[in-house]
């Protein structure tokens, strides 16, 4: 079963705070989620392994970790997922990113998919898809279904703002995929929008509406 990550440090915390205020505009709301994706990085890449190498400091020879050639693949879902990648990439330079896009039908409610580029390696990659919201769990569940057709095997899923109905549906779907969120809310509306949530993260990442 998957396992629900949910890193309420209290840095991810109050900028989330200032994320879901209205009256925050769309450069600061810009910012916000760069910033919380590069915090969200640090602990989603906690267990990567690593390896002993030698290496000469000023004072003499030493065995010391470095990352064990593990290849990193950032997958934002298209739109809001974008807002994720620059955080990520300060924290990860090497890694290298794929887009899936998806939009979630306001009549159906369910995902069209209207790009998808990977790296050609996607199959050696550990992957991490990135999208702010969380909501019925259509989006995350078929850009996961994408790239493991696309040959991915490792996967792991990072939002910022989760509804208990969508962690629900990507764990049954998706049992081998870690989750990790910064917050679980209380519920879906009766338009699958996230309560209390911070509306519609893509609007205001691009300030469409
Ligand atoms: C939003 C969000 C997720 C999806 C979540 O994208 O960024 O991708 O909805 O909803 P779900 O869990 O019910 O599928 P949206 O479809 O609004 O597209 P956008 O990013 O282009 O604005
Ligand atoms: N997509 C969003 O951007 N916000 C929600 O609350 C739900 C889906």
């Amino acid at each position: 079963m998957s396992n629900v990550f949910v890193m309420n440090h209290p840095l991810i915390q109050h900028k989330l705070t200032l994320m879901r205020n209205k009256n925050t505009g769309s450069k600061d709301f810009r910012e916000l989620v760069k910033e919380v994706a590069t915090l969200m990085a640090y602990e989603v890449t906690r267990n990567l392994p690593l390896e002993e190498i030698e290496i000469e400091t000023p004072l003499c020879k030493t065995k010391a970790n470095v990352l064990s050639g593990e290849k990193i693949g950032i997958v934002p879902i298209l739109r809001a997922g974008l807002g994720m990648v620059e955080g990520m990439l300060d924290l990860i330079p090497t890694a290298r990113v794929g887009h899936v896009g998806l939009y979630r039908d306001p009549e159906t409610l369910k995902p069209v998919e209207y790009y998808c580029k990977l790296p050609p390696d996607v199959q050696d990659r550990e992957l991490i898809v990135v999208d702010p919201m969380l909501a019925t769990g259509g989006s995350s569940n078929a850009a996961i279904q994408f790239i493991k057709d696309r040959g991915a095997q490792s996967i792991r899923l990072m939002c910022l703002i989760a509804a208990p109905e969508g962690i629900e549906a990507v764990k049954k779907e998706h049992p081998d995929v870690d989750i990790y969120v910064a917050a679980v809310d209380s519920h879906l509306d009766d338009h699958a929008y996230i309560v209390p949530g911070l509306g519609d993260a893509g609007d205001r990442l691009f300030g469409t509406k």
